[in-house]
């Protein structure tokens, strides 16, 4: 991104946040919802869709397919399907924005479809690594043309109808174990996907939502063997979509860190697969509980009422990794104010998001006087126990979670923090600057 189009943010410390506010709907879940309902026979209504650009990178790539994909005044989404193998031919590049998720589970599904579709994204996206589902679908029997390290932009030639495998993931991820699994849908048979640690599994519960058979073994290690029958009729079923935890973290934390607050967040989703950083929190000693827990859409859902305390410093398990993946930098975030270290083991991940964010919080942390240590694959952050110094001025790298995270960081220092861009922001959280500012905290564009 440009300097010219940068547009940096700056948060003041100090004001207390309280307050009820709805986070917008679920990230993962948003994608899956339009891409089941473009695969479903018939019409699928989503209502709580996340409206940030990632998602409606999905719709727009869904629509270039032949999915008929509109919004109605009542904010319901409205997807008419075309059922497995039935998209067409995109006369353009697809183009997936800043989006991981949008990219991977959408190589999934050209891989079963007899044509040739060529993808790109922003320049972020573009030195992201795509061959962690470009070996798994080439074993499908997809044809592949990319960049040098298996990079954006590249070109996918798919097959009507793909070979069925059963595929060990070398990494703990939900984006490859969705992408093998969407292939499976146009395979003749069954698609086994191994993974050794439990990642989200919102593909897994919306397939079987709309029809599919997905059966679920618990393995020895801990893991989870996952299969898809080929070839399903999927229908078109309505998707109410609960309120992002990734997003939630950011309110939870900022209420945690600045005395006097008090805030409640209800609808978020609950799925167990997601909730790593409430569980560290109450660790730290964080003031938070959960009520009105209840199924909606598939998904366990509560509400969290969250207040200032005081907070301490954890060794976070490594296979705590893949529930809490997305929150590491706001968790960083309250380790720096927190009474002693915290130590994160086993985030080499972190290393290959929408920004290296192991580099990326380690600077953001430094320049606001945090001291902080960390390797290839681990952090360890020295908490203030109490606000620490402030004053910096973050490097985002277009990753709204960094951008996010160091303005909660600002709310609670002893001096304003900004951030180089705020414009990321928008790809996973439209209303953060709104809601936050509901809230009662002092959030400016600078
Ligand atoms: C996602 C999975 C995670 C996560 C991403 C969303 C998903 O990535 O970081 O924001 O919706 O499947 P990995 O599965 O690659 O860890």
């Amino acid at each position: 991104m440009s300097n010219a189009s940068k547009r940096p943010m700056t948060a003041l410390p100090g004001r207390a946040l309280s307050g009820s506010v709805r986070v917008p709907g679920d990230k993962s879940i948003s994608h899956r919802a339009l891409m089941f309902g473009a695969l479903a026979a018939g019409r699928t209504e989503i209502s709580g869709l996340l409206t940030g650009e990632d998602v409606l990178a999905t719709a727009a790539a869904f629509r270039a397919m032949g999915a008929t994909i509109e919004t109605r005044d009542d904010g319901v989404w409205v997807v008419d399907g075309v059922g497995v193998g039935g998209l067409a031919e995109p006369a353009d590049v697809l183009d997936m924005g800043n989006s991981g998720t949008a990219a991977r589970l959408i190589l999934g599904v050209l891989a079963g479809h007899g044509m040739t579709a060529f993808l790109t994204g922003d320049a972020s996206l573009r030195s992201r690594p795509m061959k962690r589902v470009i070996t798994p679908l080439e074993k499908m029997g997809a044809i592949f043309t990319c960049r040098e390290g298996g990079r954006l932009p590249l070109a996918i030639t798919g097959r009507v109808e793909p070979m069925p495998i059963r595929y060990d993931l070398p990494v703990a991820s939900a984006q490859v174990k969705s992408a093998v699994l969407l292939a499976g849908l146009a395979a003749r048979g069954a698609t086994t996907v191994i993974e050794h640690a439990p990642t989200r599994d919102h593909t897994e519960n919306m397939l079987r939502h709309f029809g599919a058979t997905v059966d679920v073994e618990e393995a020895d290690d801990g893991g989870r063997v996952v299969t898809v029958k080929g070839q399903p009729e999927l229908q078109a079923a309505p998707i109410k979509v609960p309120s992002d935890p990734s997003s939630a973290a950011f309110p939870m934390v900022a209420a945690t860190l600045v005395e006097g607050s008090e805030v409640s967040l209800p609808g978020i989703c609950l799925n167990p697969t997601r909730t790593g950083l409430f569980a560290c929190l109450k660790e730290m000693g964080a003031d938070l509980s959960i009520e009105n827990e209840r199924v909606e859409g598939g998904e366990p859902v509560g509400d969290i009422a969250i207040k200032a305390s005081a907070l301490k410093g954890i060794e976070v398990p490594p296979e705590r990794a893949p529930s809490m993946i997305d929150e590491y930098p706001v968790l960083a975030i309250a380790a720096a104010h927190a009474e002693g270290e915290t130590l994160m083991t086993g985030i080499g991940e972190l290393r290959v998001k929408e920004s290296d964010r192991l580099a990326t919080v380690v600077a953001g942390l430094r320049a606001n006087g945090v001291t902080v240590e960390d390797g290839e694959d681990w952090m360890k952050v020295t908490g203030s126990g109490g606000a620490i110094p402030g004053g910096g001025m973050v490097e985002t790298h277009f990753d709204h979670r960094i951008a996010m995270s160091f303005l909660v960081l600002g709310l609670a220092a002893q001096n304003p923090v900004s951030v180089d861009d705020g414009t990321a922001i928008a790809t996973s959280f439209p209303d953060f600057l709104d809601i936050m500012t509901g809230l009662g905290a002092e959030l400016e564009f600078s």
